[in-house]
C-alpha cells in the first residue's frame, strides 16, 4: 500500500528501510524522501516506522 503518494514509496519500502538501519523520520526522509513535499503521509508514515521498529525489537521467541 502506498504511504507516500509524492514518492510513490510504499509500507513495504519503508520497512525495508528499517530492516537496513533506519530507525527516525529523518532517516526516512533521507533514505526514502518521505514527508519531503506536501507532507500529509508524515503521521502515517510515522506508523509503520514504529511499527516496524517494535517488531524488529520484539525479542526472538524459543521454542520449547
Ligand atoms: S504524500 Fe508524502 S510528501 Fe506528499
Amino acid at each position: 500500500m502506498y504511504v507516500c503518494l509524492c514518492h510513490a514509496v510504499t509500507d513495504r519500502q519503508i520497512r525495508d528501510a528499517v530492516e537496513s538501519g533506519c530507525t527516525s523520520m529523518r532517516d526516512l526522509r533521507n533514505e526514502l524522501g518521505v514527508a519531503t513535499q506536501c507532507g500529509r503521509c508524515a503521521c502515517h508514515a510515522r506508523d509503520v516506522l514504529n511499527h516496524a521498529l517494535m517488531q524488529i525489537s520484539e525479542p526472538m521467541t524459543v521454542a520449547a
